[in-house]
């Protein structure tokens, strides 16, 4: 019988070791360490994980705790060319089912397995942040395919089945355009007769923070909160050692700006970061990149190098005595959960991404115990503008309460996706006309977890005080199916559940169960009204009851469409009277059970102390 030892062969061993010595065999690196080995490896047997366990000081129970939890992490074995078709609703839209049954056909594969031979595998991931370029495919995890089409797969099938190496692709298809469609200050970019970022820190650290107070800046990733108060807690915290991290996971579904951003204008979010720093006192910095950006990673981190050599990083970064700041780049595997921030530091410090108990919040004790900031690329990017131009001229933009400019990514039916900046305060309608959206039914405004807003409230802006947004805007027409719309968003949430607290991790998937139902219920008289009831129960139960903001969030689309496209539940829920289902009523009692408080996840939703 073969040891299961002898599964790694040397060259396996020897591939990690590099890598452990790359990272200087600290077991913070956990998920870079086990990033980079399966790079060379393909995949992360056990015997291997034992092997860096044993390198790292760390169990091994841990270490296989952090390969299973990464979507993008393989304990099994998988093909040597690994493709994975982005599944965001508007790849769906723009065919990308029909051509993953294209390709496995072609390949002789199921979704999700791998050829005898060992040549390749074909799955589906989450949104890859290419809805305006898609339908859009993942290649090992490193480079992505963009603007598939039955040509396009096909002419792929070939070169797979012949064995060509990626390196002998049509270069074309790896092509990323930002696509850019109207630039307002982010997007222009820093004038070419800006004061340096030297001049900037000549400031003091309290008049960079009262800059930044003055314009009103609240956080670009979601949650709102005002970036001044976040920084004044920081710096207020107790401790030697402070941390600034950039936000770049980029998870929502229908977001990619900060993918332009990092891809265009990576010396404003650098300086954004590095303002940051010297603001509340932090020596150490991190971009948290999302795995599925790893094809920037070369360039981001050629632009850090120039900075340290311009000296705007480093000992005395831009000239000022005594404050050394510097920048390291992490990447991430596939786990939409780690951009709730305390989530990203526990994998910024090698582990699951698993949300933290708050308080401590991050601003007190983030990274290795550290006071942290965490903000999102557009945030930095805008303070870059701030700092130079002053938080006054920022307030002369957008509304009272709602300052300065948004980037929405646009996609889904409209004649010109991409992304398009606008003071805040803008209306959807205006947007939507912008974008070239005809018989517009709905638009999804901030992904999954923001909100479904119809036609009769197009004339509503995006806003704080109005529709917030995180930054995605997928347009549905009059041919799109708004329950199936939800139900998609429902498997996206039930699948990156990280699993922690039970309302979430049995609630999101009861959703799916329920919605199933009512898919396949259609014309059969099998679902009723009961079922529409129970889903509003599941929609209370994780609202209320979740740890963080995913589980939350999760029924946000369910909770829209049922308001406002009711219709397109109730012909599905036509049997007369209740049509019971035992399973699904017996695991509902037990997520309402395990709620327990009702407010239990509350406090968990801010990034910062009131
Ligand atoms: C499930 C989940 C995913 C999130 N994903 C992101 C993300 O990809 N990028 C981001 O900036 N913020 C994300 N956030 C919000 C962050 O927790 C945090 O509020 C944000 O990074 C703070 O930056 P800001 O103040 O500049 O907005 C997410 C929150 C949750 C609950
Ligand atoms: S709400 Fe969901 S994602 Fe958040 S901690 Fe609980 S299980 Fe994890």
């Amino acid at each position: 019988m073969v040891d299961a030892a002898d599964i790694v062969s040397e060259q396996m061993r020897a591939a990690a070791d590099v890598v452990l010595d790359r990272w200087q065999r600290d077991p913070h690196a956990l998920v870079q360490v086990l990033r980079e080995t399966q790079a060379v490896t393909h995949w992360l047997p056990r015997p291997l994980l034992a092997h860096i366990s044993a390198a790292l000081g760390l169990t091994l129970a841990h270490v296989e705790g952090v390969a299973g939890f990464y979507r993008f992490f393989h304990t099994r074995p998988v093909g040597r060319t690994r493709l994975l078709f982005s599944d965001n609703i508007t790849d769906r839209m723009l065919g990308s089912e029909a051509l993953l049954a294209q390709l496995c056909a072609r390949l002789g594969v199921a979704p999700g397995e791998v050829d005898a031979q060992g040549r390749f595998s074909v799955d589906r991931c989450s949104c890859t942040g290419l809805c305006d370029q898609g339908p859009a495919l993942l290649v090992n995890h490193h480079q992505v395919i963009t603007r598939l089409d039955a040509a396009r797969v096909d002419a792929l099938a070939d070169l797979l089945l012949a064995g060509a190496p990626v390196e002998q692709w049509p270069a074309e298809w790896f092509d990323v355009i930002d696509g850019v469609q109207r630039a307002d200050v982010l997007l222009s970019g820093l004038a070419a007769d800006a004061p340096t970022l030297p001049a900037v820190l000549a400031q003091s650290p309290q008049a960079l923070l009262e800059e930044v107070a003055q314009s009103g800046l609240r956080g670009r990733g979601g949650a709102g909160f005002p970036t001044a108060r976040k920084w004044q807690a920081c710096r207020d915290a107790a401790g030697d050692l402070r941390v600034v991290v950039c936000n770049a996971d980029e998870g929502e579904p229908g977001t990619f700006k900060d993918r332009v951003l990092l891809a265009s204008h990576a010396d404003a979010v650098f300086d954004g970061m590095t303002v940051a720093a010297r603001a509340v006192g932090a020596q150490q910095g991190f971009l948290y990149l999302r795995g599925e950006y790893r094809y920037l990673l070369p360039q981001l981190e050629e632009v850090l190098a120039r900075r340290r050599a311009q000296g705007l990083l480093g000992r005395d970064a831009c000239g000022v005595v005594g404050f050394d700041f510097d920048i390291a780049i992490h990447l991430g595997a596939g786990a939409y959960v780690c951009g709730e921030e305390s989530a990203l530091i526990e994998s910024l410090e090698g582990k699951r991404g698993t949300p933290r108990i708050r308080p401590p919040f991050p601003v007190q004790a983030g990274y290795l115990g550290r006071p942290t900031v965490v903000n999102n690329v557009e945030t930095f990017c805008a303070v870059a503008h701030i700092a130079r131009r002053g938080g006054a001229w920022w307030v002369g933009i957008g509304t009272a309460q709602s300052t300065g400019t948004k980037i929405h990514s646009v996609s889904g039916d409209c004649a010109r996706p991409g992304l398009y900046e606008y003071p805040l305060g803008t209306p959807i309608a205006q947007i939507l006309d912008d974008c070239g959206a005809r018989d517009v039914q709905a638009v999804q405004v901030g992904g999954p977890s923001g909100a479904c807003v119809p036609a009769s409230e197009f004339n509503r802006a995006i806003a704080f005080e109005d529709v917030p947004s995180a930054g995605a805007f997928m347009v549905f027409d009059h041919r799109r199916d708004l329950f199936e719309v939800a139900r998609h968003f429902a498997r996206f949430f039930a699948h990156e559940s990280c699993g922690l607290c039970t309302p979430c991790r049995i609630g999101t998937e009861l959703v799916v169960r329920r919605l199933d139902k009512l898919a396949h219920a259609r014309g059969a008289g099998s679902a009723s009204a009961f079922d529409i009831d129970r889903l509003h129960d599941l929609d209370i139960a994780l609202h209320s009851g979740t740890h963080c903001g995913l589980g939350a969030s999760a029924c946000n689309p369910l909770r829209d469409t049922m308001r406002h496209f009711g219709d397109a539940y109730a012909q599905r829920a036509t049997a007369p009277q209740f049509q019971p289902d035992l399973d699904l009523d017996a695991e509902l009692s037990s997520a309402r059970r395990a709620t327990g408080r009702s407010d239990a996840g509350a406090h968990l939703h801010t990034d910062t102390p009131a």
